[in-house]
Order: C-alpha cells, then sequence, then structure tokens
C-alpha cells in the first residue's frame, strides 16, 4: 500500500504551495498522485463548478452531501486503486475539511457529519495530515496579494467564517483529538522552511 498524505487548513495558509512542494521532492524517487478537494474525477470536478460558483445559493445540507458525493467518487475512482499500487496521493483539502468547514462553520453537527464522511471514505483513512497553522491575518493578506483586492474570491472564501478564526480553531481542535495522525506545522515561515518541516516529519515516520 502506498501512503495518503493529505494537506489541510483555511483559506490562504498555503495547501497547494506546500502540496507543490512536496511533489517535486517526492516525484524523484516515487509515484505519486496529486488531488485537490473538492475534485480529481470528471464527477468531482463537475461538483466542485456547483460548490464554488458565486452565484449560486447552496443550503448547508446539500453542500455537505456535495461535498460527500465528490469525495466518494474520488476515493473509489482515484485513490484507493493508486494506493493500491503503491502511489503516494497527495490531497490538497480532505476529510478534515468537511468536518471543520460543514461540522463546525456551518454548525451541521459533528455526528451528523462524521456519518456522511464515512460513507464518502468507507475505510480509508489518511496516513498524515499536515495542518498549516496560520494567523487568520496572515492567510487574508495572503489571498489579498494574490488576487488582489477582494477580487476573485470564490464562493467559500467570501463567508464571514473565512477568516474570523473559527475555521483556524477548529483545526486545531481536530488536531488534537487525533495526535497519531494530525501533524499542526507553523506555516508562517517561507515556503521551503515549511516544506522542510513537512519532509523531515515524512522521514520519522519512515515514509520516505
Ligand atoms: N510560507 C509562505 N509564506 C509567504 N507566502 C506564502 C507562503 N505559502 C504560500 N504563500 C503565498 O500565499 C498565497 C496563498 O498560498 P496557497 O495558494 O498555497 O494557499 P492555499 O492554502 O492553497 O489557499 P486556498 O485555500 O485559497 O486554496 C499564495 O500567493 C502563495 O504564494
Ligand atoms: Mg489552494
Amino acid at each position: 500500500m502506498g501512503a495518503l498524505i493529505v494537506f489541510e487548513g483555511g483559506d490562504g495558509c498555503g495547501k497547494t504551495t506546500q502540496v507543490q512542494l512536496l511533489a517535486e521532492r517526492l516525484k524523484k524517487n516515487h509515484q505519486i498522485l496529486l488531488m485537490r478537494e473538492p475534485g480529481g474525477t470528471d464527477v468531482s470536478e463537475a461538483i466542485r463548478e456547483i460548490l464554488l460558483n458565486p452565484k449560486l445559493s447552496v443550503k448547508p445540507e446539500a453542500e455537505l452531501l456535495l461535498f460527500a458525493a465528490s469525495r466518494a467518487q474520488l476515493v473509489r475512482e482515484r485513490i484507493i486503486p493508486a494506493l493500491k499500487m503503491g502511489l503516494f496521493v497527495i490531497c490538497d483539502r480532505f476529510v478534515e475539511s468537511t468536518t471543520v468547514y460543514q461540522g463546525i462553520a456551518r454548525h451541521m453537527g459533528l455526528q451528523a457529519v462524521e456519518a456522511v464522511n464515512k460513507i464518502a471514505l468507507g475505510d480509508l483513512v489518511p496516513t498524515v495530515t499536515f495542518l498549516l497553522n496560520v494567523p487568520c491575518q496572515t492567510s487574508r493578506q495572503r489571498i489579498f496579494l494574490r488576487n488582489g483586492a477582494d477580487f476573485g474570491l470564490d464562493r467559500m472564501e467570501r463567508e464571514d467564517f473565512s477568516f474570523d478564526g473559527s475555521i483556524q480553531n477548529g483545526y486545531l481542535e481536530l488536531a488534537k483529538q487525533h495526535p497519531d495522525r494530525m501533524v499542526v506545522v507553523d506555516g508562517t515561515p517561507d515556503p521551503k522552511v515549511v516544506s522542510d518541516t513537512i519532509w523531515e516529519h515524512l522521514k520519522a515516520r519512515g515514509l520516505v
């Protein structure tokens, strides 16, 4: 079996940057599969367009189920086959995003979200989830630098909760509950430094 490595954290914490840096390093000696959530299969990408479309008003319950539907397809169509072939699968957001965004920020309740997550994942559990911990102020600045003023924010990034601390606190709480597989990494230093820290963790776990 390969390994499923997940990057989580609030908007603009540096997930995609770290996914790319890790992929570059892993590619030298390993086969990898890169995934971003929601998305990664034709079905999941179609669902992604609905979820991130600022013109649509998606009810919280529908949002939870759409994320889960996207993931259920991705897990069975891409992730499990890749893991069986011994690949490193790297996910830009995964199940913890649903727990925090839908369970906590959208107040859907953790029990309901866990039940839905279970259907989407079956028996699959991420090997390690890196939580990039960055103050909300910093994330917000990074996004504005990346996108230019508030132009180009997607439907989720426009939400009041995006930068009020609830997402970050939710993630930190979740990491405390799963110390075996969730690793909190300081995301504030230079991207290369953050990437080195992540690499050392993977080495310490005997994964690379
Ligand atoms: N460690 C860092 N220090 C400074 N800037 C960074 C760092 N990591 C990423 N950035 C910059 O911050 C912005 C957001 O980073 P990135 O897109 O990787 O975050 P993200 O978590 O994937 O965001 P989103 O949730 O919107 O997908 C980018 O412009 C990126 O270049
Ligand atoms: Mg990203």
